[in-house]
């Protein structure tokens, strides 16, 4: 049986630069991995309020929130595809991440502290940025962010795939920064 890779598409954009390298390195990977999408651009979750965390206590969450949730943490693998916007990445996706980070799920909790149920060994966040901002610049919000959560997941090790400085280039920049990225990431796959 070939191995599950769970590929969040927060690609919100029609025509995004992200989701051109991301559909590449998805293409290759589904060679080796048995891929489940979620596109957040077609889909709407609920902003996490008081209503759903009394239900949350009272032990409901929707059948369908669960049983995705269920397919993150069982995965083999997670690829994470989004913009960079507003210094880290769309809300589309934090309101995701909100709605799969479940107990008992995605992650536990003993008397001291929690701990992540997630299976991936490596996860794979893609995204292209309109500034000259590079991966790990104190402006750069997103990376960190994603650390943090696989962390609580128990998720593995990060790989981030990314272009930057694309609202200052031309059409041809752009072609050749997507480009490379995308040659960047089918040689990360081979490891991935
Ligand atoms: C709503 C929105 C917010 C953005 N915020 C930022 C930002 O804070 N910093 C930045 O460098 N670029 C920002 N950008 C520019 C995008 O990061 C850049 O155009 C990126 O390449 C878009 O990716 P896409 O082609 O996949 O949609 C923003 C773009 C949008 C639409």
């Amino acid at each position: 049986m070939m191995k599950k890779l769970f590929y969040v598409d927060a690609c919100m954009r029609e025509g995004s630069n992200t989701k051109k390298i991301a559909d590449a390195v998805i293409e290759e990977l589904s060679k080796r991995y048995d891929i489940e999408c979620v596109r957040l651009s077609e889909m709407s979750f609920p902003v996490v309020d008081d209503a759903i965390l009394k239900e949350r206590s009272n032990g409901y969450v929707p059948e369908e929130y669960v049983a995705m949730a269920k397919k993150i943490a069982a995965a083999d693998r997670l690829v994470i595809a989004a913009p960079f916007w507003d210094m880290s990445f769309p809300s589309a996706l934090k309101v995701f991440l909100e709605n799969m980070s479940l107990f008992n799920i995605t992650f536990n909790s003993n008397e001291k502290e929690c701990y992540g149920l997630c299976k991936a060994e490596k996860v794979l966040y893609i995204t292209t940025r309109g500034m000259d901002i590079s991966t790990g610049d104190v402006m750069e919000q997103a990376t960190p962010y994603i650390k943090a959560l696989s962390r609580l997941w128990g998720l593995g090790e990060l790989s981030v795939i990314s272009a930057q400085n694309m609202d200052y280039s031309s059409e041809q920049q752009k072609t050749n920064k997507v480009n490379a990225a995308i040659a960047e990431g089918l040689r990360l796959c081979e490891r991935f």
